[in-house]
């Protein structure tokens, strides 16, 4: 198959990922027999330096125009001054909303041969496998912002529509998995939360009748989600929630380095990111984990091309490196660990070994 794929590699390590996950596409479209072809394009901060726009009009022409976006990760000192117009964050803000990307997948497997890397006990991780579905282009990241003399307000919005679809996107995940949907809210204080709470509901009463939906507080989320982290199946729940939630949620894995994400929406292009940041503090360094970029690569070709065989293929590859123990600083005890090209190298090198050659026809 033909694919054109934008890459937007963004700022700190985001460049370092982002060519990581790319050589693992240029493999598996030569090894499956695909063409594939890269479109870098400017946001974040690298955008404002160049253009003084954190998502360049051609970025996101581009982008509309794509079978699918690869996006490192935004943000930095930098850019960082509160005082700054414009931000490189809001340049990712944009790009979501304006490809209408409101349902975001972050899965969350732990790994069997990294449950050291996390601080949770290891008997509390296994069987872990769950599905955090984050409504990504509503809420208090998009209501109005306002500064009054000493007074600053975010407004915090939701429609029954937006409800409903990022609803509906969780409970069609959750039947092909354990049918069990966990809507978390704030329901105890927030307006928004009591809409949800109750569209949530409705949706599945009337729509998905054989899901289990059980409601949870966000706080009290928080707890469970460390405690009990192998009862949930579906999580569902607002923007910001959804952020801060996923960042807990990455130390089941053992690190943030590990977590993939798959941004979609109504419309034809999904973008693929890793759920962590920039990560100034190693950015150039060559020791980022590029393990969640690569896995959100893997989550590209599932959603957005249709190659399930190959997502899987790239997803057994980074299994198998992490099992030959291939561990960035991130997951290996303090002073170890490889860097950034060894783990590719690694999974270049599983790759090989777990996907299929391509078939010559004679
Ligand atoms: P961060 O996710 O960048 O980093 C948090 C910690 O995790 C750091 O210690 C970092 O070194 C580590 N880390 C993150 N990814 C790693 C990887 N792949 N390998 C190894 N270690 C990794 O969060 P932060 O420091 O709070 O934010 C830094 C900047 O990133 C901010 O400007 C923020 O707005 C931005 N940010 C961007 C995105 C995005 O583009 N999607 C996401 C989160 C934060
Ligand atoms: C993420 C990030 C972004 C978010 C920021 C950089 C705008 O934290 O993708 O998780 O909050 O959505
Ligand atoms: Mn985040």
């Amino acid at each position: 198959m033909q694919a054109e794929i934008v890459v937007l590699p963004g700022d700190g390590i985001g460049p370092e990922v982002t060519a990581a996950a790319v050589q693992v596409l240029r493999a598996v479209a030569q090894r499956y027999g695909h063409q594939f072809s890269f479109e870098e394009r400017l946001i974040g901060g690298a955008a404002i330096d160049a253009t003084g726009e954190p998502l360049p009009l051609d970025t996101l022409a581009a982008a509309q125009r794509a079978d699918a976006v690869l996006l490192g990760a935004v943000g930095g000192p930098k850019w960082s001054d509160p005082k700054a117009k414009v931000r490189p964050e809001q340049g990712l803000l944009a790009i979501r909303k304006a490809l209408g990307l409101y349902a975001n997948l972050r899965p969350v497997k732990p790994h069997p041969a990294a449950l050291g890397a996390s601080p949770i006990k290891p008997h509390l991780l296994t069987g872990v496998d769950l599905m955090v579905v984050r409504e990504l282009t509503g809420g208090i990241y998009f209501g109005a912002k306002q500064r009054r003399g000493d007074a600053a307000s975010d407004l915090c919005e939701y429609t029954v529509a937006e409800i409903e679809r990022v609803v509906r996107h969780a409970c069609t995940l959750a039947r092909a998995r354990r049918g069990h949907v966990t809507s978390v809210d704030k329901a105890n204080v927030l307006e928004t939360s009591r809409l949800w709470r109750e569209v949530a509901t409705r949706v599945v009463r009337d729509e998905f009748p054989e899901i289990t939906l059980e409601h949870q507080l966000v706080d009290s989320m928080a707890m469970h989600l460390l405690a009990k982290p192998r009862e949930y199946d579906v999580i569902v729940t607002e923007n910001m929630f959804g952020d801060i939630l996923t960042d807990e949620a990455s130390m089941l894995a053992g690190s943030l380095g590990l977590l993939p994400s798959a941004s979609l929406g109504a419309g034809r292009v999904g973008l693929y990111e890793p759920i962590h940041g920039s990560a100034p503090d190693i950015a150039g360094l060559g020791v980022a984990n590029p393990y969640a970029t690569i896995l959100s690569a893997a989550l590209l070709l599932r959603h957005s091309l249709g190659l399930e065989a190959e997502a899987r293929c790239v997803e057994k590859a980074v299994d198998g490196a992490l099992d030959a123990g291939v561990f960035t600083a991130d997951l290996a005890p303090a002073g170890r660990g490889v860097g950034t090209r060894a783990a590719t190298a690694a999974v270049l090198e599983q790759l090989e070994l777990e996907c299929q050659p391509v078939v010559l026809r004679d």
